[in-house]
């Protein structure tokens, strides 16, 4: 019997790049997959791309602008009523913005999109992850956290802001929702890991323009790995027996890695969990987990 038979899997960001690999390799292991994109061309590519890969997969695909809170919550909605249960969630969708720009929820656009779609729906799912448990959450995190510290009192980057730092930053943020996420989520059934995938030839920096777009392309073109390549840590933290019962940890290359000192930070990890509890809405009474 394939590794994921039977098993329901959600990938965020599986309409290109890292994600739609790693939705083609979960597919071909005999995951029933939903898919979560934003385009509905390119969804619709993604859906023939992993049936092309797996003709017999169970494949949907489910769309909603990741950057804002309302679609976040409209989507957990939708998942959590049409589905019995989730296996695994891929937190993946991600991007970098050179300039600063605001969601109409007041969010900075990075740490929107890049933690608090995370946050959200990890939280709008978590009573279905435990009807699967044992499950998994696996979050795309960076190396590019290395060097970057929080700064509470400017989470948004309203004082000072650059593109490489907001990014910097909400990578480090996964790491710290892994792991507190991973602490609130001891003896449920349920892991959290997150991961660096390498530095992945995918789309990634193309929503940019001018200089920066193409120094990335070109840096890409020199140094980047596949995005088969740059899948590989996702579906095997999403898939293999060997990380069954592994939770909080960061991996690098399918093993476990140091992330740096500023994201093993258990006061940073709480501070920015009820922050983001707080912005997402969720503050108590209703507990995220
Ligand atoms: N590439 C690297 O070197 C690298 C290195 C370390 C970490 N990462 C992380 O890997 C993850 C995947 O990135 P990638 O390299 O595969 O980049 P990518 O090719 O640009 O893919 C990003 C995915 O996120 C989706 N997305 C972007 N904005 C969205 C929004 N507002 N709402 C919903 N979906 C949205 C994109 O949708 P569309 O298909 O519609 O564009 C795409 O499917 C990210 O979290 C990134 O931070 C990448």
């Amino acid at each position: 019997m394939a590794a994921l038979e039977g098993k329901i899997c959600v990938v965020t960001g599986a309409t290109s790049g890292i994600g739609l690999v790693t939705a083609e390799h979960l597919g071909a292991m005999g995951a029933r997959l939903v898919l979560v994109g934003r385009d509905t061309a390119k969804g619709e590519a993604a859906l023939l791309r992993v049936r092309r890969r797996a003709p017999r997969v169970q494949a949907e695909i489910h769309y909603a602008d990741l950057a804002r809170l309302e679609d976040v919550r409209r989507l957990g909605a939708a998942l959590a009523a049409a589905l019995p249960r989730v296996d695994v969630l891929v937190n993946n969708a991600g991007a970098i913005f050179r300039r600063r720009d605001v969601t109409r929820d007041g969010l900075e656009r990075t740490y929107a999109l890049n933690h608090m779609a995370y946050f959200l729906l990890t939280a709008l799912l978590k009573e279905r992850l435990a009807a699967a448990a044992p499950s998994r959450i696996v979050s795309v995190a960076s190396e590019a956290h290395r060097g970057a510290t929080l700064d509470f009192d400017d989470l948004q980057g309203a004082r000072h802001y650059s593109g490489w730092t907001a990014y910097q930053r909400s990578k480090l943020c996964n790491i710290l929702f892994t792991r507190e996420l991973a602490r609130r989520l001891q003896g449920t059934g349920i892991t959290a890991n997150c991961l660096h995938p390498g530095f992945v030839a995918s789309g990634f920096g193309d929503n940019n323009d001018g200089a920066f777009r193409v120094a990335l392309s070109i840096a890409k073109r020199l140094f980047a790995i596949s995005e088969e390549k740059g899948a590989a840590t996702t579906v095997y933290l999403a898939s293999s027996p060997e990380v069954q019962d592994t939770n909080g940890l960061y991996f690098k290359g399918c093993r476990p890695a140091f992330p740096s000192a500023a994201a093993q930070d258990d006061g940073a990890a709480r501070r920015l969990w009820e922050e983001s509890a707080r912005l997402a809405g969720l503050s108590p009474p209703r507990r995220v987990c």
